[in-house]
């Protein structure tokens, strides 16, 4: 049978995907990271589904817990908070399930970085300022950085950061981007973005250490960049009136009038 990964999404019960909550439901097995996935998602689950905590389970056992089920001819939801392509450890499991002959599919979720940009209301490129966003992170207890991927490497190129794993460093990563970003950077972090207890506070890179004071240590987003208070932008050329584009040709003579292209 297959075990089914699923972005489980930022925390909102609501923001999980309709192929996640279809896969949930069509899985007599959930295996769920606990210490981020909300449990209200468990009750897509089909009923008498068999429904693990992993939070607490090594590598083996969880595996494990995959080949019971399909020696079974059970299917396996395999939640993850957020999407999988980032800090999920579907690559170990996967490499695992693979080596082993168990089918797999991957369903995407709605990441964390997203659902804080939406708590913001902030789109993080604009054009004329900037047109990338880094996903990163500061190293961890468990996890080293490639030495090339440092903080000050990703904030010379001007892109917004957004800076995952990181909230218990604050001031250290204040003071890595200071002296590329300047003092009075803007800076932005979400707690636990989407759920119910949600946290904004929003302050420039002198000041947020103190403003984020209490916030807590975990589970946070931490936005870098001039985009977050920017009003000097322009307007995309995709949506100015006259520019020549293929859903929307300026005259008979364009290459996307109807006839002239494919
Ligand atoms: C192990 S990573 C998981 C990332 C996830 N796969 C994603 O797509 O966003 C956990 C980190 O993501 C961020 N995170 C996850 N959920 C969040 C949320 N609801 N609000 C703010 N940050 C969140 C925090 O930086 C947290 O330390």
């Amino acid at each position: 049978m297959t075990v089914h990964f699923i972005g489980a999404g930022p925390g909102a019960p609501d923001l999980l995907t309709l192929r996640g909550r279809d896969r949930i439901a069509a899985s007599p097995v959930c295996l769920y990271a606990g210490s981020l996935v909300p449990t209200a998602l468990l009750d897509h689950c089909p009923p008498g589904a068999r429904i693990v905590n992993t939070a607490s389970l090594s590598l083996d056992e969880i595996i494990a817990e995959m080949a019971t089920a399909h020696d079974a001819g059970l299917d396996v939801a395999r939640l993850h908070s957020g999407d999988l392509s980032i800090w999920s450890a579907m690559g170990e499991q996967m490499r695992r399930l693979k080596a082993l002959d168990i089918p797999v599919t991957v369903t995407p979720g709605v990441p964390a970085f997203a659902a804080a940009a939406a708590a913001l209301e902030a789109e993080l490129t604009l054009p004329g300022l900037v047109q990338s966003v880094v996903l990163t992170r500061t190293p961890g207890r468990a996890s080293a950085m490639p030495p090339t991927e440092t903080l000050a490497a990703f904030a010379a190129t001007g892109a917004t950061l957004a800076i995952h794993l990181s909230i218990h460093r604050l001031a250290d990563l204040v003071a890595d981007l200071i002296p590329t970003h300047g003092e009075d950077c803007p800076v932005a972090i979400v707690w636990r973005a989407s759920w119910p207890d949600q946290r904004i506070v929003r302050a420039t890179l002198d000041t947020i250490v103190t403003a984020a004071t209490g916030g807590g240590e975990r589970t946070a987003l931490i936005l870098v960049g001039h985009v977050l208070d920017a009003e000097e932008f322009g307007d995309s050329s995709l949506y100015a009136a006259g520019y020549d584009r293929r859903f929307r040709p300026q005259s008979a003579a364009s290459p996307f009038a109807i006839g002239t292209s494919s």
